[in-house]
């Protein structure tokens, strides 16, 4: 199969996912989505100043919603493949609706008519779900950051047992560790940390890491 035909599974099997979960999506996910709410805490800058963020797959704008709110001058751009998702998060986020403007798109080299370069790149509970795009998305992301511009990642690490890791593989879900060692490769690291949910069932991280001002 092409690398086109299957993006476009990948991406058609999502929807369909997303259907259904974006009507329960902020009811259930804070329980096992950890380490979003102290996101705002691991930019190095203040929350007066003035920056541009793009959220990759930003879903229901969970994050979206935090970011504005903690940081009054941000001017936030939120992509999801997902219109059921991004119809969700339309209502979520109207109250900064001049600060943050909503595509719905998949995220790659097109994702944006007018071409923009960011300051920040966050990506959450995303590249564990996409498969063999998370390489390409983050080389992507290279592209779209300013020289020196930030990448913020939170992320399912790993498992150590195999029928959790099974069962969240049901759920669109890789957790072996796969992405840390790709962030490494591509941005240098501010930091990461390593974090246990529900008793080391599985562990999650958050990593900063900087545009490297010579690429690779
Ligand atoms: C687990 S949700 C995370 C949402 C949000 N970032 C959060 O932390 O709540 C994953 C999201 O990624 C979106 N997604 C997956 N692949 C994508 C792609 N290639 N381009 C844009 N969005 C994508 C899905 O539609 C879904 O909304």
């Amino acid at each position: 199969m092409s690398q086109h035909k299957n993006l476009d599974s990948h991406n058609s099997r999502l929807q369909s996912y997303y259907k259904f979960h974006s009507l329960i999506y902020d009811r259930t996910r804070w329980l096992f989505l950890f380490g979003r709410k102290s996101l705002v805490h691991f930019l190095p800058i203040s929350n007066k100043d003035h920056f541009n963020m793009l959220e990759v797959s930003c879903g229901t704008g969970h994050n979206l919603y935090n970011f504005a709110n903690y940081f009054s001058n941000v001017k936030i751009k939120g992509i999801d493949v997902s219109k059921d998702m991004i119809k969700k998060c339309q209502s979520k986020i109207h109250l900064f609706k001049d600060r943050i403007e909503l595509i719905n798109d998949t995220y790659s080299d097109s994702s944006f008519q007018k071409k923009e370069s960011f300051d920040v790149i966050l990506f959450s509970y995303t590249l564990t779900m996409t498969g063999f795009q998370n390489k390409i998305m983050l080389i992507q992301a290279l592209r779209d950051l300013k020289p020196g511009g930030i990448i913020l990642v939170v992320d399912f690490h790993k498992t150590n047992y195999k029928f959790f890791e099974m069962h969240m593989k049901n759920n669109h879900v890789d957790m072996y560790g796969q992405i840390v060692p790709i962030l490494e490769q591509h941005y240098g690291t501010l930091s990461l940390d390593i974090e246990k949910a529900y008793y080391n069932l599985w562990s999650y991280f958050t990593f900063v890491g900087i545009k490297p001002y010579k690429l690779k």
